[in-house]
């Protein structure tokens, strides 16, 4: 018997970028405990995703969530490659950088709105969809990316209401898709030196929170805990957890206030952007 927690499962993994996405650290995680992994990347980030993917020696497709071409293509890659799929992780979001900035209340753009929405939350469900498709009948487990949206931060603005609706669509996706045995969860993860957070303005402001609520350390710069977490909730031990928010962030939402001072000499990480081609434009194309 082989105890590989993911043994022999297909898994699609969406939202490579660089070796730091936190992505890349659920496909090493899934791979080395014994599962196939696609990744998935859209056009343009294809180019820094594919170097990614031949560090990793894993396959990469083309996904931009909001392309029906792509979904198509990607579901008859998955029909014909593999037949089955057992399990998909969504690592993707995206908002135009007005809707991450100062005054949440001053920065309403229908379009940029939209173009969120679809890209962060939306695509969750359209994930959910092709893997109901592919699920064998013992079920699938689908996990996505969240960061806490049960709080308002001193940024993240429209971002944390497209995680809020990530949160709701998974618990609805839980609801309609338990009684097939496939689970939605997500992992709710403190701050992770990426290319996304690099584009959070005052992102070193969770940075420092985190230095000093989080009672259990917290390294900004090692996703590995957050891909653990979500390799769990992929596998069969998780087998009865459907519609949860699991927290992987130190501790830090279970504080109401810090645990310690700030250390006075915390270093300024670097979370430059990762150079990329520009955002598709909007309008959004309709969700199928
Ligand atoms: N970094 C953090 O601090 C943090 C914390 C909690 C949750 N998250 C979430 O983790 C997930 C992964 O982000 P990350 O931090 O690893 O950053 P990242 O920049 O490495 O990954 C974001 C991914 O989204 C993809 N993406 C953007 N628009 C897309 C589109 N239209 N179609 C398909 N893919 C698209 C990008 O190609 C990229 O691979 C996101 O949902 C993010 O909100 C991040």
């Amino acid at each position: 018997m082989n105890h590989q927690l993911l043994h022999g499962r297909h898994v699609l993994v969406t939202g490579v970028v660089t070796r730091d996405s936190i992505a890349s650290a659920v496909a090493i995680q899934a791979r080395q405990l014994g599962a196939e992994v696609i990744l998935s990347a859209p056009a343009r980030d294809q180019a820094a995703a594919a170097a990614v993917a031949d560090e990793l020696e894993l396959p990469l497709l083309a996904l931009d969530v909001n392309a029906d071409a792509d979904w198509a293509a990607l579901d008859d890659h998955i029909g014909a490659r593999w037949g089955r799929l057992d399990a998909a992780v969504h690592a993707v979001a995206f908002a135009p950088r007005p809707l991450l900035d100062g005054s949440m209340v001053d920065a309403y753009d229908a379009d940029g709105l939209a173009l969120a929405f679809s890209t962060s939350a939306a695509s969750y469900v359209r994930l959910a969809q092709l893997l109901a498709r592919h699920a064998p009948a013992d079920g699938g487990s689908l996990v996505g990316l969240d960061f806490d949206a049960a709080r308002a931060w001193p940024t993240y603005n429209w971002m944390g209401v497209c995680k809020a609706a990530l949160e709701a669509a998974s618990r609805y996706v839980a609801r309609d898709l338990g009684p097939r045995g496939i689970r939605s969860n997500l992992v709710a993860a403190g701050p992770i030196a990426t290319r996304a957070a690099g584009a959070i303005p005052g992102f070193h402001h969770l940075l420092d929170s985190w230095a000093v609520q989080a009672p259990i350390p917290w390294d900004p710069t090692d996703a590995a805990p957050v891909a653990d977490a979500v390799c769990f909730l992929l596998s069969p031990m998780a087998r009865a957890i459907t519609g949860e928010i699991l927290h992987v962030d130190g501790g830090h939402h279970a504080m109401a206030a810090p645990v310690r001072e700030l250390p006075v000499e915390v270093a300024p990480l670097d979370v430059a952007p990762v150079a990329s081609a520009p955002a598709p434009a909007v309008p959004v194309p309709a969700l199928a």
